[in-house]
């Protein structure tokens, strides 16, 4: 008896922002089939089509797909203090869609990460070993995770940020672009840290780390 092979369910993408566009650009990489977009703004519009993809209506259009006829692509941005993205996630998730962890092929993914459903991996990321990202993260472009960090679900690491090794980011936070986070770090749920941050002291639960330490005067030695 021969077995059925099946390969990857084509996908939807759910928004059309910049990081939707970011995605698709990314899935197509990956060569999956993408059906088209839902997008409440371009419905409005009267939009047919957005970059070579059919719009196929607002969220509402998804009533008209099974969960195991396609998978989806949550195209909404995390924005800082906003939890659209998520909400988009868990709404659908309970109607029983499922969203493909996404690797773009020019990131580095070290054997033993482990990534959660729905995590996007953006080019030139790089994971190192012992790292796990939990549900609906980004790690976005050029972000550096290193060995034994902890990112927990609905994180966002903005482009060009690093995390030393073994630091640990609490749900729902927002590290910022080209921010560092030295080693050993823990910061807490829906935190902020602003891009360019160096955070060098653990950050509470909704705690915000903006620019450089108040002791960091630029004084090099005694
Ligand atoms: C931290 C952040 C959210 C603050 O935004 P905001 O509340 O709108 O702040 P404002 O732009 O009104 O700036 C308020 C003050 O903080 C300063 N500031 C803002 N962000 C800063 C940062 N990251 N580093 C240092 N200073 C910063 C501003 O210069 C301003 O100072 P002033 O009052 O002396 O003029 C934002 O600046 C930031 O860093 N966002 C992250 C951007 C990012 O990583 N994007 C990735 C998208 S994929």
């Amino acid at each position: 008896m021969t077995a059925t092979v099946s390969g990857p369910l084509p996908l939807i993408l759910l928004g059309a922002g910049g990081h939707a566009k970011v995605l698709l650009s990314l899935v197509r990489a990956l060569g999956y089939e993408v059906v088209g977009v839902c997008d409440p703004g371009l419905v409005e519009q009267g939009a047919s089509h957005w970059r070579g993809l059919k719009v196929l209506g607002a969220d509402d259009a998804l009533e008209r797909y099974a969960p195991d006829q396609v998978e989806l692509v949550n195209g909404i941005g995390q924005v800082v203090a906003g939890n659209l993205r998520q909400r988009v996630h868990e709404s659908a998730c309970a109607r029983g869609f499922r969203f493909p962890a996404l690797v773009h092929p020019a990131a580095w993914v070290d054997e033993t990460v482990v990534l959660e459903e729905g995590v996007q991996v953006m080019a030139g990321a790089v994971l190192q070993p012992d790292v796990v990202i939990g549900c609906c993260s980004i790690v976005n472009t050029r972000a550096g995770i290193d060995h034994d960090c902890h990112v927990a679900a609905h994180v966002h690491i903005a482009p060009g940020a690093v995390l030393c090794g073994g630091v640990t980011i609490g749900q729902s936070t927002f590290v910022g672009s080209g921010s560092t986070i030295i080693q050993g770090i823990t910061i807490g749920e829906s935190a902020l840290i602003g891009a360019g941050t160096v955070v060098v002291r653990d950050v509470p639960a909704r705690g915000v780390l903006i620019g450089p330490s108040p002791r960091a005067k630029g004084v090099v030695g005694s």
